[in-house]
């Protein structure tokens, strides 16, 4: 630590003392232990200094302080472990805290976590006027809450209803947000930071503390009142037994009002026990993998500007869209200029939502252009074909292409179903050619897979993960097989839905169960949201592939043209985008005469146990199946492409995570009995007994 210190001290001709964290060989400062640590010791110097005034600041460009280590999170194995760990941060905050001179944190960019906690002990906190400044609270995302007086220190500071937001949402206020609720004292030109944070110590005006009406919600009178509202609001999101760390910011503050030495202790032993939850360790493991995604590509030295994008329909339209957002340039074709126009307003209405400042708005239009000649593909660092899922066109499209590509273009399909080998097939150079599928809707879906076909050279698929990247997107790698990894793990969980369906248990029913596990929607839901002639398509590639059935009921509702959302009718009615729920919510069930309605309650009462099961094993199992064959590399690969495409119970880990955690044995013995009650589909597949616990 001497060698590599974190912090460094200067004290100026002013006696003011400048401490500046620059966590060694890290591109962002974290509170680790050793850095908390060192910092105890720098405050003694200052303090043995009889310094005048403290400036904290960051050396490092992109920002202040972004957390604490969440690695060290891992390590710890009981709450008993965790406590003096907590405890002895607090109390470095607290000597910074008791400084005798004032003190100021001196802000830019990020401040999250641990950051805003060691600024919220200073006296004041100047931020630097620039559009990355974000200051945050987003423990409870990993299923804790602040544990370095944070709980105490925002209410005191910004008062209750802030700070409960800052914390409950775990989202960031920028700059002006944080200026108007209290959280900085002074938002500054970046070039007047120092100067200005300076200043203000040595001009010592009065401390901040919240305004008078949110003192009034902190005394303990109203705060149940409070705290009952806002868990009842809580509990319309998140359950309390899936995510407890939001009910224990409620908790603590109902209980200590944020005041006195008995609420830093409660924090200290509330997160020391959340930090052991099942919920947190995953979180926290998701949090890692997450990482992991961001990370891929990072052997590539390709650099993107240009992306031409064929097939302006659902898929295309959007994808181009996103990457004219993302600053790129686009050119869009598509068979004639009328059939892009749709795609053009979607933009437009898009950029104007997303990208608040007119003049950004109008910059993205500008790079998003219409193409009908395709003359953008001799410009484009990347291709991405989006047209009709039909291998004749896809391939006659790329004859066309490949002699007018520059030589280090990416050339990149969308399709959901086809082999990459296949479609490769016609082209002069077949290696050249790799898999980029995007998830519908293009905006809110952070995943992306990146398929690879086996004759994709390993250089163009290390493009594809950067330029995945360069979206912001996640890239998932996986091989080309049916369905690749994230359809072919919902298809069974979407079948077994309609399976169940079919036999009379209900919409309600069905979808409530996935819920109560921890799915975001259940899979009856999703199916209308995705459009049911998309899953029937999906599930007829499957079906194909693998022998399996395709549920008839999906068949004859396709038919019908009831497609979901998209038609306002599937299994439930939709109105305004939202299906309709409490009254008529399922439209869709077998009919059904009173006595055999009383029957197939029966059998829905008999199958009731069984229905979280029937739906979320198969993912498992087919989760397993994918490793077994190499689809995606390995278990955590694969657990958190499931997460992040499908928003499987992100507090669960994943799918392999959560049958290592209910117990592999358990998990194929409850398989072969549904198998037993149910049909072979649920037979455990051979990769079980190989896999890594
Ligand atoms: P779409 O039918 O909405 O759009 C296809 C567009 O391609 C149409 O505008 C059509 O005019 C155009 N097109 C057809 N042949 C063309 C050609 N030779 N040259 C230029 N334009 C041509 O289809 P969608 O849904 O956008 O799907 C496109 C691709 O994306 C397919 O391969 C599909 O499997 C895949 N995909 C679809 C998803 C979805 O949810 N719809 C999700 C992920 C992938």
């Amino acid at each position: 630590m001497a060698d590599s210190p974190s912090w460094s001290l200067d004290i100026d001709a002013d006696r003011v003392a400048w401490l500046v964290c620059d966590t060694p060989g890290t591109s962002t400062n974290v509170l680790s232990a050793a850095v908390l640590r060192e910092l105890a010791m720098r405050l003694d110097e200052i303090r043995a200094a009889r310094a005048a005034g403290v400036v904290i600041r960051s050396a490092k460009p992109g920002g202040f302080i972004a957390g604490a280590d969440v690695n060290e999170f891992q390590k710890i194995r009981s709450a008993a472990e965790a406590y003096p760990l907590v405890r002895a941060g607090q109390a470095v905050l607290q000597s910074l805290a008791d400084l005798p001179c004032p003190t100021v944190a001196a802000l830019h960019g990020f401040v999250l976590g641990g950051g805003l906690e060691l600024a919220l002990a200073c006296t004041y906190r100047v931020g630097a006027d620039e559009g990355a400044l974000a200051l945050g609270l987003p423990e409870v995302l990993l299923g804790i809450h602040p544990g370095f007086g944070g709980t105490v220190r925002t209410v005191q500071l910004i008062g209750v209803r802030p700070s409960l937001e800052l914390m409950l949402k775990g989202k960031p206020f920028k700059g002006p947000r944080a200026l108007a609720a209290g959280l900085i004292d002074e938002l500054v030109p970046l070039d007047a930071l120092n100067e200005r944070a300076k200043a203000r110590v040595l001009r010592k005006p009065p401390k901040a503390t919240a305004p008078f009406v949110d003192k009034l919600l902190n005394t303990g009178a109203v705060r149940p009142f409070i705290a009952r509202q806002t868990a009842s609001t809580l509990r319309h999101s998140v359950r309390r037994d899936h995510y407890p760390a939001p009910f224990a910011i409620l908790d603590l503050w109902q209980r200590y009002g944020a005041a006195g030495a008995a609420s830093y202790d409660a924090e200290a032993r509330s997160i020391s026990e959340l930090m052991c939850t099942a919920t947190s360790r995953n979180l926290v493991r998701v949090f890692l993998l997450q990482d992991r995604l961001k990370g891929l590509g990072g052997g590539s030295a390709a650099e993107f500007r240009h992306v031409h994008v064929i097939g302006a329909g659902v898929m295309g339209g959007d994808i181009a869209a996103w990457a004219a957002f993302r600053g790129l340039t686009v050119t869009l074709q598509d068979r004639t200029a009328e059939l892009i126009q749709p795609a053009i307003d979607r933009a437009k209405a898009f950029f104007g939502k997303r990208l608040k400042d007119p003049a950004a708005a109008a910059a993205a239009c500008a790079r998003l252009r219409v193409d009908v000649a395709g003359d953008g593909v001799a410009q484009a660092d990347v291709v991405i074909e989006a047209i009709v899922e039909n291998v004749e066109a896809k391939q006659a499209l790329y004859a066309l292409l490949e002699p007018k590509l520059k030589p280090t273009a990416i050339l990149a399909t969308n399709t959901s179903s086809i082999k990459i080998e296949t479609l490769c097939a016609a082209l002069t150079d077949p290696s050249r050619l790799v898999g980029i599928h995007f998830f519908n809707p293009v905006a809110q879906l952070q995943l992306v897979e990146i398929v690879q076909g086996s004759r994709t050279r390993p250089e163009v698929v290390l493009d594809a993960l950067k330029f995945t990247r360069r979206l912001d997107k996640l890239p998932l790698p996986c091989k080309s097989a049916p369905g690749f990894v994230v359809n072919r793990i919902l298809s069974p969980y979407i079948n077994e839905a309609l399976f169940a369906l079919e036999s009379g248990i209900p919409v309600a029913a069905i979808d409530a169960s996935a819920v109560n596990f921890g799915m975001p929607m259940g899979p009856l839901e999703l199916t209308d949201v995705v459009g049911l002639d998309v899953s029937l398509s999906v599930g007829r590639v499957l079906a194909g592939a693998f022998e399996r059935k395709v549920p008839e009921l999906l068949v004859k509702m396709v038919e019908q043209k009831k497609l979901g959302r998209k038609s306002g009718e599937g299994f439930y009615l939709w109105r305004d985008g939202k299906p309709e729920r409490n009254g008529k919510p399922e439209r869709n069930g077998p009919e059904r005469s009173a006595a055999a309605g009383a029957a197939a309650g029966a059998v829905a009462g008999a199958a009731a146990g069984d229905l979280e099961d029937r739906l979320i094993l198969p993912m498992l199992n087919e989760a397993v199946a994918c490793l077994r064959e190499g689809v995606i590399e390995d278990a955590d690969l694969l657990d958190a492409g499931t997460i992040f495409a499908t928003g499987f119970a992100p507090f669960r880990g994943g799918p392999l995570q959560y049958a290592r955690t209910r117990g592999l044995a358990n998990v194929t013995a409850r398989l072969t009995e549904l198998a037993e009650a149910y049909g072979e589909r649920f037979r455990p597949d051979p990769g079980w007994s190989n896999l890594p616990v």
